[in-house]
């Protein structure tokens, strides 16, 4: 994590309260400062160089406390000189090879010629004794330390394919989005406001970060499906007929089918996708759905996809004032829309978290980026400065 002094953090907090006039010298200053922290403090090298001087100090004492230990149970010829394996395998874990021999052969000197056989006689050990003892030190300690390296490798390499499959995902949900924007031109904008407003209302329903994740992405590509649908049906002026309103139906179903055939990893966007035209009370389509039975993010999508749909000027009507699309949205719960999803979307409109084409903030304009989860199988969301502020200002 990038270090943030105080300064700049309160640089940050300044830049939002200004209007878009303000807010670009102060990102700019923001930047720089960060930029210059950057290079005079390189925190990860420095937090690398502690952890290994306290790993260090723990072997040191470790041996010590060994060394202790055996000199007060009677010397080696009691059990407890077993004990100096600990640091040993400590080092061997935390350093590798060449550390874990140097660890090894002071572990050898402390149980072995430092030590008496018989503190309270003083009789010596015999020198082939602790020269044994040594051997296995050094050969068991330096066994786990090539072991434990190649376990390491092996993790950093599955690490980096995880990074380069995640990498890969995001560009083709990114490039299915393009698609979708560039098909429809007279609703720019519309697709992002619907994913980062059906993550605001996801975080305010409980959902966690990788859900937040795959809802964005449900949001983003909704109407994927639509680069199916004609373009004089998708763009004609007038009311469709019953046979051009079937056409624009099944864009839920091919939208759905477009993502799995990608991958079986995007169900849960594609379950999204295919629900977000469903109704609570079992009016919409294309299965009829009712309440539960909706996916979630189908439910979600729904409400965020309606507001926005209102609160956006087309060629053929002006935009709905931001109350009146709030209005829409409230008398629709129970019927149109899932009640819990729309108390939720009330309190992120309260909380100022649920954007609209008229809104000037500049939320647009930072990219939500994808991971891969752990687990390998899942998309998440790094949420982003516009998020963190909205839902910062408001928590
Ligand atoms: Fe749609
Ligand atoms: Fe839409």
């Amino acid at each position: 994590m990038r270090p943030e002094c105080g300064t700049i953090r309160a640089w940050g907090i300044l830049r939002t309260e200004r209007e878009n006039g303000g807010y670009a010298v102060f990102d700019r200053l923001q930047n720089r400062a960060q930029a210059l922290l950057d290079r005079t403090i390189d925190r990860t090298a420095l937090e690398r160089r502690l952890s290994m001087a306290l790993a260090l100090g723990v072997i040191v004492l470790a041996l010590l406390g060994v060394w202790w230990w055996v000199a007060s149970t009677g010397g080696t010829r009691g059990p407890y000189l077993h004990a100096a394996y600990l640091p040993v395998l400590f080092a061997a874990v935390a350093f590798g090879l060449p550390t874990t021999i140097l660890v090894a052969l002071a572990a050898t000197i402390v149980v072995g010629p430092l030590m008496p056989l018989d503190v309270e006689t003083g009789e010596p050990q015999a020198r082939r004794a602790w020269l044994y003892r040594g051997a296995f030190f050094v050969g068991i300690g330096g066994f786990v330390a090539v072991a434990t390296s190649l376990l390491r490798a092996r993790a950093e390499r599955s690490a980096e394919l995880r990074h380069g499959l995640a990498d890969t995902y995001s560009r083709n949900l990114k490039m299915f989005a393009g698609l979708v924007e560039s098909r429809d031109e007279q609703t720019h904008g519309h697709c992002d406001r619907v994913a980062r407003n059906g993550v605001a209302i996801g975080r305010r329903l409980g959902l966690d970060g990788q859900s937040l994740g795959r809802l964005y992405w449900a949001g983003l590509l909704h109407d994927l499906g639509k680069i199916g649908v004609p373009e004089a049906i998708l763009h004609k002026p007038g009311p469709l007929t019953d046979e051009e309103f079937a056409e624009v139906k099944k864009h839920c179903e091919l939208g759905r089918t477009i993502l799995l055939n990608v991958s079986d990893h995007f169900a849960p966007i594609a379950d999204g996708v295919h629900a977000h035209h469903e109704r609570w009370d079992g009016k919409g389509y294309p299965r009829g759905l009712s309440g539960d039975a909706i996916p979630l993010f189908g439910r979600i999508v729904a409400a965020a996809d309606v507001f926005e749909a209102l609160t956006s000027r087309r060629p053929y009507r002006d935009p709905l004032a931001t109350a009146d699309a709030r209005r829409v949205i409230e008398e629709g719960r129970g019927t149109h829309f899932d009640p819990a999803v729309v108390d939720a979307f009330l309190v992120a409109v309260e909380h100022g978290e649920i954007g609209f084409e008229a809104d000037t903030s500049p939320f647009v304009e930072t990219p939500i980026e994808s991971i891969l989860q752990p687990d390998g199988i899942g998309m998440d969301l790094l949420v982003d400065p516009w998020l963190a502020r909205r839902s910062g200002a408001s928590d």
